[in-house]
């Protein structure tokens, strides 16, 4: 099998060439910052680094929300991408669930896979949607999607349905009652929690800002 180092590298280059057209909510940078949190994660939680950081850097290849809700595309490229460098097949197979696995859409129902090192990803990608740079993906999504900012009289849903909640049309700052501000609490390992706590005071101090602002206050 090839080299750690090179492995890594190699995917490095393939997931750069592969989201050069991303939109900014889900580009090279967005994977550069779930890879480094990842990283920063594995210092304190016993796992497979390896896995871990394939997963990281593979975990966006293609999302389901850009190829018509076909969630089987991001594992499958995974696979190809790793089976034509002869990855050993349980490193392919165990980034390949991870991937299939970690997304939210997922985790509103129990999970049907579970390790250390998918948690680890999944709480790094979470990390991604708090805090300053979550505040920024929030808006540059509803931007996206032309959506309103807010609109006080349509009141945030946290308890919807997976389709009620792809299909909503709802202003941005709905988004963080209905999931940004859930996230904190739904952190896998104790090292991302610690983070997470710091990251969703940002948000609220945010929260509490705009809607201050929204009235004229201060
Ligand atoms: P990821 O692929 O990183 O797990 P998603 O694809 O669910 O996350 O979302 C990408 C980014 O877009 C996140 O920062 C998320 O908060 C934001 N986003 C997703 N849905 C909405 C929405 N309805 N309104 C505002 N932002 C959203
Ligand atoms: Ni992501």
């Amino acid at each position: 099998m090839i080299k750690q180092t090179d492995l890594i590298t190699k995917t490095v280059e393939f997931v750069k060439n592969s989201l050069q057209n991303a939109e900014s909510g889900h580009d090279w940078w967005h994977i550069e910052r779930v890879w480094k949190n990842t990283q920063l994660l594995l210092k304190t939680e016993t796992a497979d680094h390896l896995i871990a950081e394939l997963a990281a850097l593979l975990h966006d290849i293609a999302d389901a929300k850009f190829h018509n809700g076909d969630e089987e595309i991001g594992p499958a490229t995974a696979r190809n991408f790793l089976q034509s460098l002869a990855v050993s097949e349980n490193i392919v197979y165990h980034v390949e669930q991870i991937i299939r696995h970690m997304s939210f859409k997922s985790s509103f129902e129990p999970a049907p896979f579970s390790s250390i090192e998918m948690k680890i990803v999944q709480d790094a990608d979470r990390l991604d949607a708090i805090g300053a740079i979550g505040i920024a993906r929030a808006f540059t999504y509803g931007g996206y999607k032309n959506r309103q900012l807010y609109d006080p009289t349509i009141a945030p849903n946290p308890n919807q349905t997976k389709e009620e909640y792809k299909n909503s049309t709802a202003p941005t700052l709905n988004h963080f009652y209905e999931k940004l501000l859930l996230l904190r609490d739904k952190m896998n390992t104790s090292s991302g929690k610690t983070i997470a706590i710091q990251r969703h005071e940002f948000m609220e101090g945010f929260l509490k800002q705009f809607h201050a602002e929204w009235v004229g206050e201060l």
